[in-house]
């Protein structure tokens, strides 16, 4: 068995990092006797400041033809915030309708939290944020600029004496976005997270801010009420979003399942990345589990540690597991989490953010060699 898995490395350390996850991959694939032919796609900043492009239609649907991509890490200083996030990285995820972004949030032995008191059976738990609705549809605008008022010499002498501004033309300007959540979006990912929860502790938390943004997130929590239906074993929590921060640092050990929707479940998954011990380690899964989805780390391409094989390749590798595991290599998928929680354990091989002088390399080469052996 062979399997074609198209490969993006990406921006800043994305090549350092994704290469260091073939060779863990590769050495699963070599022990249990299967292959893993690699396509890569040149995409990212050098690709658009070269050509102009982000990613083409023709690209997306021959990427469509697989059925797990492998992503290093998107951004780069040299062009402007948000163009090659929305446009190559937030592009794929709705292409693809990747209506689940899975982060394990998963504390291993043998490393730091800066949580006191709280130790690996404490942290244990998944967020399944929404990845394809909420503010991040992309819909809004500016508007008001370059009105003029009758009375605008009035308010322009009187605001100059009164807070030093000068007041033009466009001092009325707004700027505005909008979120949506459909019934179809929230009750397929609301419905994951059910379904995963009946396969581990049988709890699902609700995030939302449903106190204030009724329209949007009443909607979300009327749709969790009506799935919690189908799953009576289940039991259940909701939490206000500013809340969660707050229990995810004093009673991790609450949580099993969390469901967010999009842009919540962005901010808390960094909090969770903290908590299990640092952005190197947080791996991330963009599902469509009807179609074709998408395997990175959380972290982005930390462009100030590109080439310095500096950085710490665990959550990519992690990712690759999470990547094999979708493709029903179980049993490769769990030797790649065993070699990464024996070399966390054993601490002998460790990158800088985890208080070692190893290098990227290093870490791919030891959990690759372990792999082997586990
Ligand atoms: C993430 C990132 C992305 C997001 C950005 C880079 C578009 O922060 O994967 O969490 O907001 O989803
Ligand atoms: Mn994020």
């Amino acid at each position: 068995m062979i399997y074609k898995v198209p490969v993006i490395p990406g921006d800043g350390i994305g090549p350092e990092i994704i290469a260091e996850g073939k060779k863990v991959l590769e050495a699963a694939a070599e022990k249990h006797g299967f292959g893993i032919e690699w396509i890569e796609y040149p995409l990212g900043a050098d690709h658009y400041l070269r050509t102009g492009e982000l990613v083409s239609e023709e690209t997306l649907k021959e990427l469509g033809r697989y059925r797990a991509i492998y992503l290093g890490a998107i951004g780069d200083p040299r062009v402007k915030p948000g163009v090659l996030e929305k446009g190559i990285l937030l592009a794929m995820r709705f292409y693809f309708d990747q209506y689940i972004n899975l982060r394990p949030v998963k504390l291993l032995e043998g490393v730091w939290t800066p949580l006191r008191d709280k130790g690996p059976k404490d942290i244990d738990f998944v967020v399944v944020r929404e990845n394809t609705e909420d503010f991040y549809i992309g819909q809004g605008g500016r508007a008001r600029s370059g009105r003029s008022h009758a009375n605008l010499e009035v308010k322009r002498a009187l605001y100059n004496v009164k807070f030093g501004l000068d007041i033009d033309s466009d001092s009325d300007e707004i700027a505005y976005q909008i979120g949506m959540v459909s019934r179809e979006g929230c009750t397929r990912v609301i419905k994951y997270a059910f379904d995963l929860a009946m396969q581990r502790r049988k709890h699902v938390s609700s995030v939302d801010k449903a106190n204030v943004l009724s329209d949007i997130y009443g909607f979300w929590r009327e749709i969790f009420e009506d799935v919690r239906k189908g799953y009576p074993e289940v039991t259940t929590d909701f939490n206000f979003v500013d809340a969660i921060t707050m229990w995810f640092v004093k009673n991790p050990e609450w949580f099993d399942v969390v469901v967010a929707p999009n842009m919540f479940g962005d901010i808390i998954t960094d909090l969770g990345a903290m908590i299990q011990g640092g952005l190197g380690l947080a791996p991330g899964a963009n599902l469509n589990p009807e179609g074709t989805s998408m395997f990175e780390p959380i972290h982005g391409s930390a462009p100030k540690y590109r080439g310095m094989n500096k950085i710490n390749p665990i959550a990519t590798i992690w990712a690759g597991a999470m990547l094999l595991e979708h493709l029903g290599e179980k049993q490769a998928a769990r030797d790649i989490v065993k070699a990464i929680e024996l070399n966390l354990r054993e601490g002998k091989v460790r990158t800088y953010d985890l208080g070692g002088s190893s290098t990227t390399s290093d870490v791919g080469d030891e959990i690759a060699r372990l792999v082997r052996s586990v």
